[in-house]
């Protein structure tokens, strides 16, 4: 044992923690103490006491402010900097050794370069704080498709936060010890200065090193780090597919479940979707929907050639605004206990509010001031719960399935308030991932920047793919091969808008009249019309039973208009020619062939 790693050994004795059989990971949280100087180690092994001394901690330090215990048990606020509220996409980097496999889709550093920065700001950064090392397994504990890693982190609401949204603890680590590889994640809160703040990422190295935020996204390194930038490398190196996807599950009345994966940019109905509650004459007639995942999907072939998913999240970190009795009932019961609120408002009385739960006004707004209306929103727009996928209503036991739960239809979907109809199939895999590769989406509170802006979101990868999206497109592309029997691809569009300015479509529990038509058509049966950019359905082949929904409003909804395609498939030519050669000859054919059709 060399002197470092005695010193280790020393710290986890005092501390009375485990330490690890696993010489790697010894040797690596040896060589981060000797850099970041922590007064105290402490290996998380998962426990209710161990929480429950990590709550104890934040409240007496205000990390957490505890939440009416009679409306809200077991629950607590978090009030972040008031800069650090969202990801950061421009201080999000690939450091992968050739600049070429990062891509026009990541920002970009050299592996020394970004090493030799981050380890400067690591300096010293844990001095008169404790350091904790949190192994964590994404994906079933028992499962051939979750991957392990080791969060080392000196935040305690990380900590916490890791607790909810993986398997953590001594699980976690037995499974690393049996296996011998891990990713490293290294985190420090730092001075939360936006201009000492940088997420980087070593795919070669299954490395991430997060510094100067202490928001979910850029914090919690299992969730975007780690199950999709740095696993969407490993995916593409080893033939599966790391996605931004939910996986709901829908039972129809004769009991046969069947499994829908679908990516939406962040804030865009991932979270609604999984956990939809179908309407009245559904229920009635016995439809049941289930939730696998809201947020990441690992998928791979199985040995019948379909598409297997596990969801490697164990909890939800989903967005508070918007989340009622009425849009999402699911989530309201999911979020009454064992919650953790991060900026939302308060009530007088001490319960979380934000826009659009209810008429009740908020005495505190998300900084904790006295609410005053003229002073922007109560809660911040992407404030988020933090909460076990098992308290949800819907959560069903095929989330724990080892060999996960077999997909039968890709979704893709972006908030675009014109031309994007309601719904429309794509006619092969290959127009799919063009569909896919095609997506655009208004920009959202999910990321700092101007909102409401449209772009490029590729499979809702854009913040999230670790590599270049022509590869990206290319490994998408390599699934289409003899032996595999690929799930059909759809697009939706939930946030259409009138010229009034409002959604045309309701939305939510009624979202599930499309997902029966998106089935049905996966096994051959409902109508539809073929035009150029795929098959959208007519008004006759959805179910419309009990919806109030005005005739010209629907029209809009399932309207192909041709013109407006001509100009998205000019603009989608440019943004392909972006990537130069690197960019699959078959996608960019797909494409023109497309674009002549549209005449
Ligand atoms: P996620 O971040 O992709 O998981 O998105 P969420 O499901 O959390 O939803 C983000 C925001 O979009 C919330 O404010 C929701 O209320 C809203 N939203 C979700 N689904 C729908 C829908 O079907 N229609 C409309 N109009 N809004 C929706
Ligand atoms: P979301 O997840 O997709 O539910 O918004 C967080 C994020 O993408 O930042
Ligand atoms: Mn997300
Ligand atoms: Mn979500």
């Amino acid at each position: 044992m060399n002197a470092l790693s005695k010193e280790v050994a020393e710290v986890t004795r005092k501390t009375g923690a485990p330490a690890t059989t696993l010489p790697a990971l010894e040797a690596w949280v040896a060589e981060v103490a000797a850099l970041t100087q922590p007064d105290a180690i402490h290996w998380c092994d998962g426990s209710d006491e161990e929480n429950e001394a990590l709550i104890a901690k934040m409240l007496t330090d205000g990390t957490l402010l505890k939440l009416n215990e009679r409306t809200h048990p077991d629950s607590y606020l978090h009030r972040s900097h008031p800069d650090d509220v969202a990801r950061v996409e421009h201080l999000t980097f690939v450091c992968s050794r050739n600049r070429d496999d990062a891509g026009p889709n990541n920002p970009w550093m050299a592996p020394d370069e970004a090493h030799a920065k981050m380890d400067a700001l690591f300096d010293g950064c844990m001095r008169g704080r404790t350091m904790y090392v949190i192994p964590y397994c994404m994906g079933p504990i028992d499962s051939p498709l979750a991957r392990c890693g080791v969060e080392i982190t000196d935040s305690p609401y990380v900590v916490a936060n890791m607790r909810i949204m993986t398997r953590m603890g001594a699980a976690a680590l037995a499974r690393i010890e049996r296996e011998g590889t891990f990713v490293k994640g290294l985190h420090s809160t730092g001075e939360l200065d936006p201009n000492r703040r940088f997420i980087m990422h070593f795919p070669e190295e299954l490395t991430i090193k997060s510094y100067g935020s202490g928001y979910g996204g850029n914090a919690l390194l299992g969730k975007k780090c780690h199950a999709l930038r740095i696993a969407s490398w490993q995916a593409r190196e080893e033939g599966w597919l790391a996605e931004h996807m939910l996986i709901v599950g829908i039972e129809n009345p004769k009991g046969e479940t069947r499994y829908i994966a679908a990516a939406f940019p962040s804030a865009c109905g991932k979270t609604n979707l999984a956990m939809l509650i179908p309407p009245e004459g559904y229920r009635r007639d016995g439809w049941k929907v289930w939730t696998v995942g809201d947020d990441i999907c690992w998928m791979r072939p199985g040995a019948d050639g379909r598409l297997y998913a596990i969801n490697p999240e164990a909890g939800f970190f989903g967005v508070a605004p918007g989340t009622s009795s009425k849009s999402n009932p699911n989530a309201l019961a999911t979020i009454r206990r064992n919650t953790i609120f991060t900026n939302v408002a308060l009530t007088a009385d001490g319960q979380p509010w934000w826009e659009g739960l209810d008429d009740r006004v908020p005495a505190f707004d998300w900084r904790g001031n006295a609410y005053d209306s003229k002073r922007g929103p109560a809660a911040h727009p992407n404030a988020r719960f933090t909460v076990s996928a098992r308290q949800c209503p819907s959560w069903t036991p095929a989330a724990e399935a080892a060999q996960g739960v077999p997909i039968s239809a890709i979704v893709f979907g972006g908030r675009r308030a014109s031309l994007v109809p309601l719904v429309f199939q794509a006619r092969d895999w290959r127009h799919g991932v063009l569909v896919g590769a095609a997506m655009g989406s208004e920009t959202t509170a999910a990321a700092t920047g101007q909102v409401g802006v449209m772009r490029r979101d590729p499979m809702a990868m854009k913040p999230f793919c670790g590599y270049n999206f022509a590869d990206y497109f290319a490994h998408w592309l390599s699934f289409d091969r003899p032996g595999l029997k690929l799930p059909p691809i759809f697009h939706v569009n939930w946030f259409r808008k009138g010229a009034d300015g409002r959604f045309l479509w309701p939305g939510f529990g009624e979202n599930m009249r499309v997902l029966e038509w998106i089935l049905d058509r996966a096994e051959g049966r409902a109508g539809a019309v073929e035009t150029p950019i795929g098959h959208l359905p007519r008004a006759d082949d959805l179910n419309l039973d009990g919806l109030d929904l005005d005739g010209a409003a629907l029209q809009t909804l399932l309207t192909f208009d041709r013109d407006g395609w001509r100009a998205e498939f000019d603009s989608l030519g440019a943004y392909l020619d972006e990537f130069g050669a690197r960019m699959p000859q078959a996608l960019k054919d797909e494409q023109r062939r497309i674009r002549e059709l549209l005449g």
